[in-house]
């Protein structure tokens, strides 16, 4: 039972819950893959930083060719965020035969047919659960649940920090900015929340999901985004005594060779299901021509329940690993084909 050697890239939120998940459940991972599964060395931006969690010294480095380089690594996890230096750790990993698992979307909405094309021709695994909605495995569902079907929309909330703003906006009247701190506080935010609150990280989630739904290649370009920065306290309460709340939803709709993706903060009817998906919790709806409406609801941000979708993807790479099936996993490319958006 050789161990697979796993490289970390970042321990903050996720990869503190990533090592968390890999140490706490490792009898039970070992028992689906048939090896232990060790995390051999942790890429940090400072080692000398305070942590929650306790990882020795020696598996600690701030060289990033310790790991992208080391023959001993089989699989690569980046949770460590960014995009170009990040991208450049990533193909490099690939071009050396590794494995990634990634909870990166600001990279895969941009930069993902090129990421999948390298990991194509060396053989190797993308997976990138969760990098849309946290812990909701709607990525893997969009690939595998709904392979029968032609997807026709899909849409909700698939931001956590928004959502717990508006929230706590509307339940509690609270003040935006405090608000945004508090989700920053938890864990939730991105290291730049701009991207958060200006709608930007949920449109490069919409991007992902869409291209996958569609399969079709989305860019990030064809999202009309808004965000929520502009709405006040005074908006909710409005919207509320009207019987709305407000959310904000990701919408892509597709009809024979056109679709619309586009995030906006939208007025929800109260009795309509989104309208009671709180706090940190995403909910996605799909709708397809077959199967009619489904809806994936769970938490959208947060350790444990991003590590949770990242450590599921680091069991199916070892489980392909066993197989000998790397990077033949079907549907988890994305497509030339283009959709024609209103613009066009
Ligand atoms: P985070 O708490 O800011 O942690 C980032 C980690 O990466 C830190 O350990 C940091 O080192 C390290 N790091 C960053 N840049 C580095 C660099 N250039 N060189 C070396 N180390 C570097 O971020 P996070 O919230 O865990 O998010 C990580 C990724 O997961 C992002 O792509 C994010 O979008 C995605 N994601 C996050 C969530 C969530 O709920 N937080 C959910 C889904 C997806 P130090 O500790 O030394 O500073
Ligand atoms: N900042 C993101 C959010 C993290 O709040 O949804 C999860 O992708």
């Amino acid at each position: 039972m050789k161990p697979v050697k796993v490289g970390l890239l970042g321990l903050g939120t996720v990869g503190t819950g990533v090592v968390r998940i890999v140490e706490g459940h490792q009898e039970d991972l070992q028992s689906q893959v048939g090896s232990p599964i060790v995390i051999e060395k942790v890429l940090v931006q400072n080692k000398s930083k305070a942590r929650n969690i306790s990882v020795s010294a020696d598996k600690l480095t701030e060289d990033p060719w310790e790991i992208v380089n080391n023959p001993e690594i089989d699989v690569i996890v980046e949770v460590m965020g960014g995009i170009e230096t990040t991208k450049t750790y990533i193909l490099e990993a690939l071009s050396r035969g590794k494995h990634i698992v990634t909870a990166n979307k600001d990279l895969m909405a941009l930069h993902g047919p090129e990421i999948l094309a390298k990991a194509h021709q060396h053989g190797c695994d993308v997976l990138y659960e969760a990098s849309v909605a946290g812990g909701i495995p709607i990525i893997r569902t969009l690939i595998e649940g709904f392979s029968s079907d032609r997807i026709t929309k899909i849409m909700g909330i698939v931001n956590g920090t928004t959502n717990y703003i508006l929230t706590k906006m509307s339940q509690e009247g609270a003040d935006y900015a405090d608000v945004l701190k508090e989700a920053q506080a938890l864990g939730y935010a991105e290291a730049d929340p701009t991207s958060d609150v200006e709608g930007l990280d949920a449109a490069r989630k919409m991007t992902i999901l869409s291209t996958l739904g569609f399969r079709a290649n989305v860019a990030l370009e064809d999202v009309d985004v808004k965000g929520i920065s502009s709405v006040s306290r005074e908006d909710i309460a409005y919207a509320k005594r009207l019987g709305y709340e407000v959310k904000l939803l990701g919408i892509a709709e597709r009809q024979d060779d056109y679709m619309s993706v586009s995030v906006q903060p939208t007025m929800v009817k109260k009795t309509h299901p989104i309208a009671s998906v709180n706090g940190v919790f995403n909910a996605v709806y799909v709708h397809g021509e077959a199967v009619g409406e489904t809806m994936f609801y769970g938490p959208g941000a947060g350790e444990l329940p991003t590590a949770t979708s990242v450590v599921a993807d680091l069991v199916a790479v070892v489980k392909n690993l066993k197989l000998g099936v790397n990077g033949k996993q079907l549907g988890l490319t994305y497509k030339e084909k283009k959709l024609k958006t209103d613009e066009q």
